[in-house]
């Protein structure tokens, strides 16, 4: 079992990653001791295949908890669904020192963590993240939240959990599409931080779509690693954290204009990484052989890279990076390459280049 410790002064937390983890899951909850009386908040799909584990794991070191599950999917990221959890935590006797737990890929870690964090103000959380994507990314740094009709992520809070618990052995039955997609951000990390991880990534690709566990196990623990190094320089976002929306800016729009749906979060920074990488050599100076190892990258991972959109598909991309966090006065705010390894953040770009990168 691997160990990444996340850095925030008396909010620190471990990040455990291995195989089998699950049943360990009880004896890790007993060491922070919270109350007995427990919640498992997972998703349809989620709960037959691992919420006996978790229940059994949680009972046997004493714990007495209670399952709520949601529907798999995107839509259960919404305020009905965060009602629906309180409803069921007052009816089963949720206190102030019982936790709950995340069990499930960034869905149901986002409105779990969102319920503990307001729930009688707040009562204790652990993740037990079980896609690619919520072990690399989203089980990690303390955002948690729901969409509105409005837009993603739009209510929220910055919550960190109390443990982060990944168990590779869960990966084993995460569809195709879904591992690739997480793969994406596995890649974004190599980008932005660690060459060494990039060029691993490159080599040892074949055995990683393989889903072989000790490959996995390290690279996991890297990724979590950079992220809790990020995290822990800038709990909020206010500065360094902007690095991990390397490919963001325009797969958001992308997943936005698409209709939530289409592409996967995976797929669609997949092309705003390549889109970024290509916007990276011409203004940060990003080489051009970096620029083709990134695009293969994610090719030979099985993601989509086409960054050429017809007119019409342009100005809706605008519309919606308008719409985006990172826009002020006409100006783009992006995270940009200087080679492998290596960002900056805070790049101002004008609409018209970006433009240009999507229609060569
Ligand atoms: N909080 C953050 O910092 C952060 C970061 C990135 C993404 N996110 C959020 O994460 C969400 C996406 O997370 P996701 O990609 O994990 O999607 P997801 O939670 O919807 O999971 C994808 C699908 O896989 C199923 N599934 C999950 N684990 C499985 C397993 N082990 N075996 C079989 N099926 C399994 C789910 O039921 C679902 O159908 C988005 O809402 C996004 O906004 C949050
Ligand atoms: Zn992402």
């Amino acid at each position: 079992m691997r160990k990444v410790k996340v850095d925030l002064a008396e909010r620190s937390y471990p990040i455990l990653i291995g195989a089998n983890l699950l049943p360990k899951l009880g004896a890790e909850c007993a060491r922070l001791k919270l109350a007995t009386r427990c919640a498992i908040i997972s998703d349809a799909h989620v709960a037959p295949l691992y919420g006996k584990s978790v229940v059994n794991s949680l009972q046997t070191a004493g714990f007495d908890p209670v399952f709520v599950t949601v529907p798999a999917g995107e839509t259960a990221k919404s305020l009905k669904t965060v009602q629906a959890c309180y409803d069921q935590l007052a009816a089963h006797r949720i206190e102030r020192k019982s936790f709950i737990v995340a069990l499930g890929g960034g869905v149901v870690g986002d409105l779990a963590g969102f319920v503990a964090a307001t729930y009688l103000r707040g009562i204790g959380f652990v993740q037990a993240p079980t896609t690619l994507l919520a072990q690399v990314d989203s089980s990690v740094g303390g955002k948690v939240g729901v969409n509105l009709k409005a837009g993603k992520n739009l209510v929220g809070a910055f919550y960190q959990p109390r443990l982060v618990l990944c168990d590779l052995n869960t990966l084993a039955t995460l569809p195709e599409r879904e591992f690739r997609a997480g793969l994406a951000e596995v890649i974004k990390y190599g980008i932005i931080y660690d060459a060494k991880l990039f060029a691993r990534l490159e080599r040892e690709l074949p055995k990683i779509l393989r889903r072989d566990s000790a490959i996995l196990a390290s690279v996991i623990a890297r990724c979590c690693e950079i992220k809790a190094e990020v995290v822990s320089q800038d709990e909020t976002e206010s500065g360094l954290r902007a690095i991990l929306n390397f490919g963001h800016t325009i797969g958001h729009a992308i997943e936005a204009v698409s209709g939530y749906g289409k592409y996967l979060h995976g797929e669609a920074i997949s092309i705003g990484q390549v889109a970024a990488a290509r916007l990276s050599s011409r203004l940060t100076g990003l080489p051009e052989k970096d620029v083709a190892r990134i695009t293969h990258l994610f090719q030979a991972s099985g993601l989509p890279t086409n960054t050429q959109f017809s007119p019409a598909l342009r100005k809706s991309l605008f519309r919606a990076m308008q719409l985006d966090k990172k826009v002020s006065s006409g100006q783009i705010n992006f995270v940009l390459a200087q080679k492998i390894g290596r960002v900056v953040f805070g790049q101002k770009i004008h609409a018209s280049l970006i433009d240009s990168i999507l229609c060569d």
